[in-house]
């Protein structure tokens, strides 16, 4: 068993060791850029705790880590440009520094690249390992379709909310957990198991990142604060005000225009404020992460080896970015 940190380590050595090709520069400057911006690592420190979990080789489980967090950075360089966001991981983000066409190209490349390093794991279990890492991709780009037809919409139920989320979040936590029991050659029952752990956990993980657009520490959170209220994103926050909100309240929520981005995320998050929206939100988060710890606790190991799992799982629930 390892610690996260120690997992972390391993996983910051492997980045540093990838090598782009050098020409054409343009193209491979803004991977090295977002790769190098840190961010948590969740997803792949999740897929060795997994390996750790069914007690496979954390060696050879990396570099299915590398293609999850590789996918994951790609997904958000193109993110940032549908959210028209500034900031990522506290700097600018690739689309604003090297424009919209080079961030979508360096991120088409940047899943080529996933791919290649996907390949590299064993043979034997590179067909699931492909089929499962393919299924998560494809639920990425469902969610995030979702997520922007729901901007001009003013009828998304919450159970929509919370598919969008699964989808363009949370599928892909799970399929890397569900990566790392493959590779560590666990059953079928027990990769499905782990599957719904990272699922329930990035339905949370979502909620939570929902709830820090708005209030998090602008110095710490490392996006710009207000972004998801600027676009009309529709989250569980926003969700819940529209079911809570008197009528007069929803009319003042509705009239908000862009004109002034900083008036409209102060009396955005004043109705949120007001009808406690946050408070919901945290426990329907609460709700999921219970949900994953329920998964959790039919896999068959010893619960010992389950402890930094849900040490982890509570420690993100608690973030500030
Ligand atoms: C950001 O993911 C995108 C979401 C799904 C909320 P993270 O919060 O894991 O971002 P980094 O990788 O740590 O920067
Ligand atoms: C992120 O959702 C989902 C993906 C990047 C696929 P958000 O748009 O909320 O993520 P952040 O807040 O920009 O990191
Ligand atoms: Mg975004
Ligand atoms: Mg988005
Ligand atoms: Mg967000």
């Amino acid at each position: 068993m390892h610690s996260p940190s120690e997992l972390l380590q391993k996983i910051e050595q492997a980045i540093n060791n990838i090598q782009y090709p050098p020409h054409p520069a343009s193209l491979y400057e803004p991977i090295s850029y977002i790769m190098s911006l840190g961010g948590k690592r969740i997803r792949p420190t999740m897929l060795l705790m997994s390996v750790d979990l069914f007690k496979g080789s954390i060696e050879r489980a990396i570099p299915a880590a590398l293609a999850i967090e590789t996918f994951h950075n790609f997904t958000l360089i193109h993110d940032d440009i549908m959210d028209n966001a500034p900031l990522r991981r506290g700097k600018q983000t690739v689309h604003e520094k090297w424009g919209d066409n080079t961030a979508i190209l360096s991120g088409d490349v940047m899943m080529v690249e996933a791919n290649k390093h996907l390949t590299k794991v064993d043979v034997t279990i590179l067909k699931p390992a492909l089929d499962t890492f393919n299924a998560t991709a494809q639920g990425v780009c469902e969610g995030q379709q979702l997520d922007m037809e729901f901007e001009s919409r003013n009828d998304v139920s919450i159970d929509e909310y919370i598919n969008m989320i699964r989808l363009k979040t949370a599928v892909l936590v799970g399929g890397a957990m569900k990566l790392g029991a493959i590779v560590s050659k666990a059953g079928d029952d027990e990769a499905e198991l782990i599957y719904q752990f990272g699922e329930n956990l990035g339905i949370a993980f979502q909620l939570q990142d929902d709830i820090l657009d708005v209030y998090g520490d602008p110095e710490k959170f490392g996006k710009q604060v207000g972004g998801d209220i600027i676009s009309d994103k529709k989250t569980f926050l926003r969700l819940k005000l529209q079911e809570l909100a008197n009528t007069n309240d929803l009319n003042r929520l509705n009239a908000q225009r862009l004109e002034d981005k900083a008036d409209k995320i102060n009396n955005v998050t004043s109705l949120y404020d007001q009808y406690k929206v946050k408070e919901h939100a945290t426990l329907i988060m609460k709700e999921y992460l219970e949900k994953a710890f329920m998964a959790l606790e039919l896999i068959d190991v010893p619960e010992e080896q389950k402890k930094e799992l849900i040490l982890l799982a509570n420690q993100l629930m608690n973030r500030e970015s």
